[in-house]
């Protein structure tokens, strides 16, 4: 099975198919020389957040590394705490001034709910379509090539649908071996909505799994990379986190062997320690 270099999302906008996550990577010069290092070995898509604190040491990376800003793709979103039309506004220029980017490529919802508070953020909906109506402004505007949320379940998706006719082009998701996200992927196929796959590794807990290793062996390669080729020829867009330069180059050096339906099967129910 072949597996794509790029995705095309629903709007037409191509989206290289691997990603690189920039989550606890501490901003200065952590985030700056891991990114640099990213886009040096090959990675033309980077995964970033207002929450993560390091879009400054990104938009310096990108930079220095003097790449023209039309063959980069630049995800940020907007924090799980903003929400609302002026909030998601505002923010959202915060970002595109600590990047040093005139637009992004794609922008998402960070959760339906802010970290920590309790329920199932049924209760943020109504303030979520209003920062999603931002969004399809910023869109409309050309600020933002593409627009999506994350951590959002067929519950939250559909009434954001129901109240703006517009589908999110994406849905970045908690999906690893082990985790597969069945009625969230299966509402996605139905709407035209792309996967990304966050935590392809299960924040590193992945490479506890029992067999994980046996299965690399196998095909001569390393547990990493097995977690992230898996993702691909599911169809989903996997985004691997490093700062340890070979690790980050091995992630992206996937696209030359296949991993057999029977394997994938047994990938799909890797017993991998769950999150806390
Ligand atoms: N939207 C959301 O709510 C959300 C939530 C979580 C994550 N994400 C996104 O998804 C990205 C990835 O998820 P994640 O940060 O949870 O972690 P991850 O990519 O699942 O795993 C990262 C861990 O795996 C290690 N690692 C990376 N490549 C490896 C390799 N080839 N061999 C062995 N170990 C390797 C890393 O170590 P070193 O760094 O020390 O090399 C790190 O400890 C994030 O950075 C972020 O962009 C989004």
């Amino acid at each position: 099975m072949t597996v794509k270099k790029h995705y095309t999302l629903s709007n037409g906008v191509e989206i290289p198919s691997v990603g690189f996550g920039t989550w606890q990577i501490p901003s200065g010069e952590e985030a700056y020389n891991s990114t640099l290092f990213a886009l040096k070995s090959g990675y033309r898509h980077i995964d970033t957040a207002a929450a993560y604190q390091n879009e400054r040491s990104i938009g310096e990376a990108i930079r220095d590394f003097g790449i023209k800003r039309e063959d980069l793709f630049i995800t940020s979103k907007l924090r799980a705490e903003k929400k609302g039309y002026a909030v998601a506004m505002q923010e959202f220029n915060d970002t595109l001034e600590r990047l040093g980017t005139d637009y992004l490529d794609l922008y998402l919802i960070h959760a339906p709910k802010p970290w920590g508070t309790p329920g199932d953020g049924m209760d943020y909906m109504e303030l979520n379509i209003e920062s999603w109506k931002a969004f399809i402004d910023l869109h409309n505007a050309g600020k933002i090539r593409s627009i999506g949320v994350s951590n959002f379940k067929p519950m939250h998706l559909q009434p954001l649908i129901e109240a703006t006719k517009v589908v999110p082009q994406v849905d970045q998701i908690y999906l690893c071996p082990g985790s597969m996200q069945d009625e969230t992927v299966e509402f996605a196929k139905k709407h035209n909505i792309l996967i990304e796959a966050y935590s392809p590794f299960a924040t590193g807990r992945l490479f506890k799994a029992k067999n994980i290793n046996e299965i690399a062996e196998k095909y001569g390669k390393s547990p990493a990379q097995i977690a992230l080729r898996w993702s691909l020829q599911r169809g989903f867009l996997p985004l691997p986190k490093s700062v340890t330069p070979e690790r980050i180059k091995a992630n992206l050096d996937v696209f030359d062997f296949e991993i057999s339906e029977a394997d994938m099967q047994l990938i799909d129910k890797l017993d991998v320690p769950p999150r806390n």
